[in-house]
């Protein structure tokens, strides 16, 4: 089967996939963090391992395992996340599904912070986390052939992602609407926007396993024609 699938369409491609919830330490038994459990980033890099494509999968702590037959890189902040995937490149398409924190706390603690019996509450201050889909969208230089970022909005969902992809400079958005209504954040189903060059594509809503198949096909699909 290791053969078979090793011949598919993005055999001897690179391709970097960034998955999971980021965590932003307030002291060393705190956190900040976001409802990502990683399903659709996880199941997007076994689609793209099931097409031959040599994966490079970085995951921040997800809630499900990552895929076999791939790279995988555990990070926990999205500074180290940053980092692993400047490590990772060269790749030919670089895929951001993760869920990055947009803010760390500046003032985190080396130990843990106690309760000082007079009532004072701590306060948090925030500093912006780079942005790894518009940093790798921008190179200058080794910039993948692909790249795509998520956009996970609550409202307005197509203006927003479409203002989105103009902003990072990244070739396609996958936008969805992560409401709590809808389930998706957490949930085995996604209802995806593609936005590309050419426009906006709705998709049934359907599995995150055929979201992703679906997905790696399309990205076998504009490797191939972008370089042949
Ligand atoms: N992303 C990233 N690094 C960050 C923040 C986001 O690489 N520091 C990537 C995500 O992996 C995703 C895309 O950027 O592919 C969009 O994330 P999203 O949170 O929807 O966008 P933001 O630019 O952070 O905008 P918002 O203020 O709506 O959160
Ligand atoms: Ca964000």
């Amino acid at each position: 089967i290791k053969a078979a699938l090793s011949d598919g369409p993005l055999k001897g491609r690179h391709i970097l996939v960034t998955s999971g919830p980021t965590h932003e330490p307030i002291d060393p038994v705190r956190y900040i963090a976001n409802r990502s459990s990683g399903a659709q980033g996880t199941a997007l890099a076994e689609a793209l391992r099931d097409l031959g494509a040599r994966v490079s999968f970085i995951t921040g702590p997800a809630s499900v395992a990552p895929p076999e037959g791939v790279t995988v890189t555990r990070v926990e902040t999205a500074r180290e996340m940053q980092a692993a995937v400047e490590a990772a490149l060269p790749a030919d398409a670089a895929i951001f599904a993760a869920a990055v924190a947009d803010w760390r706390v500046e003032n985190a603690a080396s130990k843990k912070m106690k309760k000082d019996g007079s009532g004072t509450m701590p306060t948090l201050e925030f500093a912006q986390n780079p942005d790894i889909l518009a940093q790798v969208s921008q190179m200058p230089t080794g910039r993948p052939t692909l790249v795509v970022g998520f956009a996970a909005e609550t409202h307005d969902v197509e203006r927003h992602a479409t203002e989105k992809r103009a902003r990072k400079g990244c070739d396609w958005i996958v936008a969805n609407d992560v409401s709590p209504a809808t389930g998706i954040m957490g949930g085995s189903e996604n209802a995806v926007t593609l936005i590309d060059a050419q426009g906006v594509e709705h998709w049934q809503r359907m599995s995150k396993t055929d979201t992703a198949r679906r997905l790696a096909a399309r990205i076998a699909t504009a490797l191939g024609a972008k370089t042949n």
